[in-house]
C-alpha cells in the first residue's frame, strides 16, 4: 500500500483507510444513518438581540398536517441542569442573543418542518443590546483566567521603563474579526429517547457529527439528568469541525429535548449554514495593542500584547490571544492581558488555533514592523531574539527549531531576492515576500483508554476517539500496526463510539499525541500479557501513560511561514502566489495526510488574511453575511502554489510517540506571513484583518493609485 511518494523523512504513506467508502458515499455521516420511523426539527429563533418572547402562537403550525410536535419553553421538558446558559434550551422565555432558540417543529418532513415553523408567530419584550466591541476599555471584564487554564495577565520586569527607553519602538493596535467555522458537514444530529420503564432508566442514542463522542456524553448527562451510561453517542465519520464540534452546543440539546416529544421516533437535525453562524460558536473579533521595544541592533527589552475581546452575557468564553507572545522571543521586561466585552452576542468558542491564530498574526506583524524600524532583515530580528529557554515559565524547550525553519524555508523559498517594499513590479501587480513565525502549544492529554483485542486472526484496536476528516483512522490504524509488527491490514481499528473506550477529544492538535500514545501503551499491555502468539480472544487495555519527564519542558510546535504576495497597482486585488511553510512538528506519522493537515491550516491562514469577516449589525445583532455567498472562504483559484515540509527531529521529550501536532500550526503564522507579503509587494501596511482591496485603496493614497511611474500603489 506504501503506492504514495514520501515527502517528509519521517513516516509511512499510506492510502486514507475510509478514503474509499467516502468516495463511494457508502461512509455513514450522522445525519445519514438510517433510522425506523425518522422525523425531522426545524428550528425557531430569536428575531430579537435580547429581551423576552411575551407570547408564541403555534397554534397554525400545529394544526398542519404532517406536524408531529411543537416544543417551545411552555411545554419542554425540564433539563436537570441549567447553570451552563449555552445548554439551558428552552427552559425560560428569555432571548440573550438574536438567533436563539426559541424552540423546534418536529414533522415527517424537513419541508413540512420548516413550513410549519414560519407559521409560529411570537411577540417580544424587547431591551437593549450591545453586540459590537467597544475600543476602548470602558466597562471591560478582567477574566479570572483565559481558556486552556492560562493567567489571564502576565508580568515580568518592567515593561514600562524598557518602552520609554526604548531606541526602537513599535506601539501599534492589530485587529482582528469575528469569524466563523465553516466544516463542509454542517452540525447534525439524530436523537432517538427511550422513556424506558420507569426512574431513571430513560435513555438518549445519538448520532452525531462531534470532535468527541465522550465529550458529548460528559457533557450532556448531567444537562439532560441521565447518568453518562444511558447516553451512547455514535460519529463514524465526520466532515470538519475546526473546534465547532468540540464540544456539544444548544442543538444537541434542542434535538434531544424534542426526541422526549415523538414517542420514541428519532429526531433528525441538521442546521443550515446560515443557522450555523449562529449556534455553534465563532473566533471572538480581537483588538490588539502591541507595544515592542528594542536596542539598535534590534534585541527585543520590552514585549507588551494587550487584548480586548469578546464574550456573550450567558457564558464566559475567554480566548488566550496573548500566550504566544509570552513564550515567543526572548526580552526580560514584559507583559500581557486579555479584557473581555460582554455583549449581547452569540456564544464565541474554538476555530482553529483559537488564541494562538489572532494573536499570532499581531505579533507578527508587529515584528516585520520592527525589523524595519532597525533596518534588519525579518529573519535576523527573529535570531537575534530566539530565547534559549521558555521567558514564561523558565522551562528548556521539549525542542525548539524555529531558527532552522527559517534557515530551510529561506533557502527554499528564494527569500533573498525579497526588495524593499513596493519595489517589485510585473506589470499591473507589485509582488512581494513576507514571513512570519508559527507556534502551537504540544498537548499530550491524558485520559484516554485503549484496548487491543485479537479476533479472526486480526488485532481489533478499540478506542472512542475521532477521525474528523484529518486521517485518525488511517494514523491510528498505522501506529497500531507498527507497535504490533504486524502490517496495517492486520489492524482492525474501531472509533467514533461511546461503547468504546474512553477518549479525549479530538482539540488542541493533541489526537495523534494522546490516542497514539495510548494505543502504543495497550499493545506493549498486550504483548506483556499475550506474547508474539496470542490466542483468540486474548485482550489487553492501557491507559494514556504518563510521561514523566515532560513537565520539565516547555513543550511547542514551531513553524516558519513564507507567502509571495501580489497586489494589483489599481484595484488593491491580492493573490498569493506562493507559500511554504517549513514546520518543526516533531514525529510525522502518514506524510500525505499530515501535509494536508499543515497546507490545510496554511489555507486557513490565508484565509484568514484576505478574506474570512463576519459583519455584525449593530442594530439588531445579526450577522449579515451568513452563508457562502458573503462569507467569503478561499476556493481552489485563491490557492496557488502551497507547500508544507517539516524537519528531522523527533520530540520524545514531549511524549512517548515523538509527535507534536499538526490540525493548528499551520494556520498560526499565515495571517502574519500574508500580511507582510501584502505589504512589501505595496508598502501599505494595513493592521487590521481581513486585507481587503478597499482598505488598501484606501491607505495608498489616489495620487499614486495605478501609476506605473510609482513603485508604490
Ligand atoms: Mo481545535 S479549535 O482545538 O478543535
Amino acid at each position: 500500500m506504501t503506492d504514495l511518494p514520501a515527502s517528509g523523512i519521517h513516516g509511512h504513506p499510506h492510502r486514507r483507510i475510509d478514503g474509499r467508502a467516502k468516495v463511494l458515499g457508502t461512509a455513514t455521516y450522522a445525519f445519514e444513518q438510517d433510522v425506523d420511523a425518522a422525523t425531522y426539527l426545524y428550528p425557531l429563533q430569536a428575531t430579537i438581540a435580547r429581551g423576552r418572547v411575551r407570547r408564541i402562537d403555534t397554534s397554525a403550525a400545529e394544526a398542519l398536517d404532517g406536524v408531529v410536535a411543537v416544543l417551545t419553553h411552555l411545554n419542554a421538558p425540564r433539563l436537570a441542569d441549567t447553570d451552563d446558559k449555552e445548554y439551558a434550551v428552552c427552559q425560560s422565555d428569555e432571548v440573550a442573543f438574536r438567533g436563539q432558540f426559541i424552540g423546534a417543529v418536529v414533522a415527517e418532513t424537513q419541508e413540512v418542518a420548516r413550513h410549519a415553523a414560519s407559521l409560529v408567530s411570537v411577540e417580544y419584550d424587547e431591551q437593549p443590546h450591545q453586540v459590537v466591541l467597544p475600543d476602548d476599555d470602558k466597562g471591560l471584564d478582567d477574566p479570572d483566567e483565559v481558556n486552556a487554564g492560562y493567567p489571564s495577565d502576565t508580568a515580568q520586569g518592567d515593561v514600562g521603563a524598557a518602552l520609554a527607553d526604548a531606541e526602537r519602538l513599535v506601539d501599534e493596535t492589530y485587529s482582528t474579526p469575528m469569524e466563523h467555522n465553516n466544516p463542509m458537514e454542517p452540525h447534525t444530529s439524530v436523537a432517538i429517547w427511550s422513556a424506558g420503564s420507569g426512574d431513571g432508566d430513560a435513555s438518549l442514542l445519538l448520532y452525531d457529527s462531534t470532535q468527541g463522542v465522550h465529550s458529548v456524553r460528559r457533557t450532556l448527562a448531567p444537562v439532560l439528568g441521565l447518568k453518562p451510561e444511558r447516553i451512547r453517542v455514535v460519529s463514524p465519520y465526520v466532515g470538519g469541525g475546526f473546534g465547532s464540534k468540540g464540544l456539544p452546543h444548544a442543538h444537541n440539546v434542542l434535538v434531544a429535548l424534542a426526541a422526549q416529544l415523538t414517542g420514541g421516533r428519532p429526531v433528525k437535525f441538521a442546521l443550515t449554514r446560515q443557522q450555523m453562524f449562529t449556534l455553534v460558536g465563532y473566533r471572538t473579533p480581537t483588538i490588539q495593542r502591541i507595544r515592542l521595544a528594542a536596542d539598535g541592533d534590534g534585541r527585543l527589552t520590552g514585549i507588551c500584547h494587550d487584548v480586548i475581546e469578546q464574550t456573550s452575557r450567558i457564558k464566559e468564553f475567554a480566548e488566550q490571544t496573548a500566550t504566544a507572545t509570552r513564550m515567543m522571543y526572548a526580552a526580560p521586561n514584559r507583559r500581557t492581558s486579555h479584557r473581555l466585552a460582554r455583549l449581547d452576542v452569540p456564544i464565541p468558542s474554538w476555530m482553529r488555533a483559537p488564541g494562538e491564530a489572532p494573536g499570532m498574526a499581531g505579533l507578527e506583524m508587529a515584528m516585520d514592523e520592527l525589523a524595519e524600524r532597525c533596518s534588519l532583515d525579518p529573519i535576523e530580528l527573529r535570531v537575534r531574539n530566539e530565547p534559549d529557554i521558555d521567558p514564561d515559565s523558565g522551562k528548556r524547550w521539549s525542542g525548539r527549531h524555529l531558527v532552522e525553519c527559517f534557515r530551510t524555508g529561506a533557502e527554499r523559498f528564494g527569500w533573498a531576492d525579497r526588495g524593499e517594499p513596493g519595489a517589485r513590479r510585473d506589470g499591473d501587480w507589485l509582488v512581494g515576500l513576507g514571513v512570519a513565525s508559527s507556534t502551537y502549544p504540544a498537548f499530550t492529554m491524558r485520559g484516554s483508554t485503549a484496548e487491543i483485542a485479537y479476533v479472526d486472526g486480526r488485532y481489533v484496536v478499540r478506542i472512542g476517539a475521532s477521525d474528523i476528516g484529518t486521517g485518525t483512522w488511517t494514523t491510528l490504524s498505522q501506529i497500531a500496526a507498527e507497535a504490533l509488527g504486524v502490517e496495517v491490514e492486520g489492524v482492525r481499528l474501531e472509533l467514533g463510539d461511546t461503547d468504546l473506550p474512553m477518549a479525549t477529544v479530538e482539540g488542541g492538535s493533541s489526537g495523534m499525541a494522546s490516542w497514539g500514545s495510548t494505543v502504543v501503551a495497550a499493545v506493549d499491555a498486550f504483548r506483556d500479557r499475550h506474547g508474539k502468539d496470542p490466542e483468540e480472544g486474548a485482550t489487553a487495555r492501557a491507559e494514556t501513560p504518563e510521561h514523566a519527564d515532560r513537565k520539565k519542558y516547555a513543550t511547542h510546535s514551531f513553524g516558519a511561514i513564507f507567502a509571495e504576495a501580489a497586489v494589483h497597482a489599481d484595484t488593491g486585488e491580492v493573490r498569493v502566489r506562493r507559500m511554504l511553510g517549513v514546520f518543526d512538528v516533531g514525529r510525522i506519522v502518514n506524510p500525505p495526510t499530515a501535509r494536508s493537515q499543515l497546507v490545510g491550516g496554511m489555507i486557513f491562514g490565508l484565509s484568514m488574511a484576505l478574506f474570512e469577516h463576519s459583519v455584525m449589525d449593530a442594530r439588531t445583532g445579526h450577522v449579515v453575511n451568513h452563508d457562502f455567498a458573503e462569507y467569503h472562504i478561499p476556493v481552489n483559484a485563491d490557492i496557488a502554489d502551497l507547500d508544507a515540509i517539516w524537519l528531522d527531529h523527533e520530540d520524545t521529550n514531549a511524549n512517548s510517540l515523538g509527535a507534536k501536532g499538526i490540525g493548528e500550526i499551520g494556520t498560526v503564522g499565515s495571517p502574519a506571513a500574508v500580511a507582510n507579503a501584502v505589504y512589501n509587494a505595496s508598502g501599505v501596511r494595513i493592521r487590521d484583518l481581513p486585507i481587503t482591496p478597499d482598505k488598501l485603496i484606501a491607505q495608498s493614497g489616489s495620487t499614486k493609485t495605478g501609476s506605473p511611474q510609482s513603485g508604490h500603489m
